[in-house]
């Protein structure tokens, strides 16, 4: 098989063959087609797309590039959830302990932050002494044993994601549906999760910006799960604004615990409990919607939640104490607040400057050997709807020093859209996907 015969006929709009998708992807895997031939390929997969077929087959190959991980030796059906990247989108906090309490094994792989998005595993990673590497063997033996594990993406898992991610994200070839479904599902397939919830985020601060297209993503996702005989469902959730009010790794698992603690209520704890109630559902400890969002609201009102995230911290080299005292989590050199200048009404909020102002500031790299600073980042005072005066604090910045206080202030003012009339707050979940069709809510 020829590459630059497989090149010539995507660039023609052509479909390719399940033999050529797995060429290529053995070829990205093991290094023998040179990055500008694989970069060629995949722009004209970005161009001219994929059908269902080759979506399918470009997963499976993808999956099958390195370990498929058998979770069989755990009781219970290991259930796992994946966003499509947000900003304060700190939900698998909140949700992954909560459904744990519930008894159901949650075997989480998660990833970095990405352009403007946060990453679980850099959250988790501001808890002092929290490591997120660990064997297989140990990670399935502390599923069993907790019934709960977060870990980061494996250098053996879905190998030729990680390759053809690299090239992607340098050749403007990431906002792809077929790529960017096949890299996701190629991870969800490999870790072995029998039953995975997807949260599709759409507008302003998702990698789809329009709900049509969050929900054809979505489409594609459960599709290629549910024919990979896995239980699949989507939430298309709202990313038109940060979801919580944190944004910023150590903040975040800070509002995480808030809202464990009970002390935080709001879109992040309900979006949160959408979740929890799929997972739930999926993994058979429910039957239906009610009954799984009472079995949650137990488990966070009694501490059971917060008591299991203690254990995840613990079984995996932190310090737990996190939990009560907040304060043990590395705090910023500077904090100050940033304050409005126009009154009225806040009507939008370019959420994807948002996530780039924390990666600015350092929260996020901008090269892959960036060290992350923890502590920094901002706290926002004011949802989409909300009425403010002039001089009210729109956040509170958290910085390394003064130079990105005055920074984090400009582009806060820059990026939050404030108009004289009344704005209504966004909806939160936009539509459930299911293998049947989709539920518009
Ligand atoms: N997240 C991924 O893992 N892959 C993509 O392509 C986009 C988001
Ligand atoms: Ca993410």
């Amino acid at each position: 098989m020829n590459i630059i015969q497989i090149i010539e006929k995507k660039k023609l709009g052509y479909a390719l063959t399940q033999q050529e998708i797995q060429f290529f992807i053995k070829g990205a895997t093991d290094g023998s087609i040179p990055d500008y031939q694989l970069a060629a390929l995949l722009m004209a997969i970005r161009i001219n797309g994929m059908d269902r077929d080759e979506t399918g087959w470009l997963t499976l190959a993808m999956a099958h590039s390195g370990d498929m991980l058998d979770l069989s030796v755990i009781d219970g059906v290991p259930v796992d959830k994946h966003s499509t990247g947000g900003v304060g989108d700190t939900t698998t906090l909140i949700v992954a302990p909560l459904v744990a309490a519930c008894g159901v094994p949650v075997a989480k792989m998660s990833g970095r932050g990405l352009g403007h998005t946060g990453g679980t595993i850099d959250k988790l990673e501001s808890i002092p002494g929290f490591s997120t590497e660990m064997g297989m063997e140990d990670f399935i033996a502390q599923v069993r044993r907790i019934r709960i594990a977060v870990i980061g993406q494996t250098k053996d898992l879905a190998p030729a994601d990680k390759a053809l991610y690299l090239l992607r994200d340098i050749t403007s070839t990431v906002d792809s549906l077929p790529l960017i479904a096949s890299s996701i599902m190629s991870k969800k397939l490999a870790s072995g999760a029998r039953a995975i919830v997807l949260d599709v985020k759409t507008g302003a601060g998702a990698i789809m910006r329009t709900l049509d297209k969050s929900i054809e993503l979505a489409q594609v996702m459960v599709r290629i799960g549910a024919d990979a005989g896995r239980d699949v469902i989507a939430l298309v959730t709202d990313m038109d604004e940060p979801l919580g009010s944190h944004i910023g790794n150590a903040l975040e698992v800070k509002e995480a615990i808030d809202v464990l603690a009970g002390r935080v209520q709001g879109p992040l704890l309900d979006v949160s409990m959408e979740l929890g109630t799929q997972m739930l559902i999926a993994a058979g400890a429910a039957d239906n919607a009610l009954k799984a969002r009472q079995t949650l609201d137990t488990m966070l009102v009694s501490g059971q939640g917060m008591e299991k995230l203690r254990e995840l911290i613990s079984a995996q080299g932190g310090d737990p104490e996190v939990c009560a005292q907040p304060s043990l989590l590395p705090q910023a050199k500077v904090v100050c607040d940033a304050h409005l200048k126009d009154a009225g009404y806040i009507h939008r909020m370019d959420t994807a400057r948002l996530g780039y102002l924390a990666q600015r500031m350092g929260a996020g790299r901008t090269k892959k050997t960036d060290v992350i600073d923890p502590s920094v980042g901002f706290v926002l005072r004011h949802r989409i709807g909300d009425a403010v005066a002039a001089g009210d604090a729109i956040a509170t910045v958290y910085a390394r020093g003064e130079e990105d206080i005055a920074f984090a202030r400009e582009e806060l003012l820059q990026a939050i859209t404030i108009l004289p009339e009344p704005a209504r707050p966004l909806k939160l979940v936009h539509a459930i996907v299911t293998p049947d069709g989709i539920i518009p809510l």
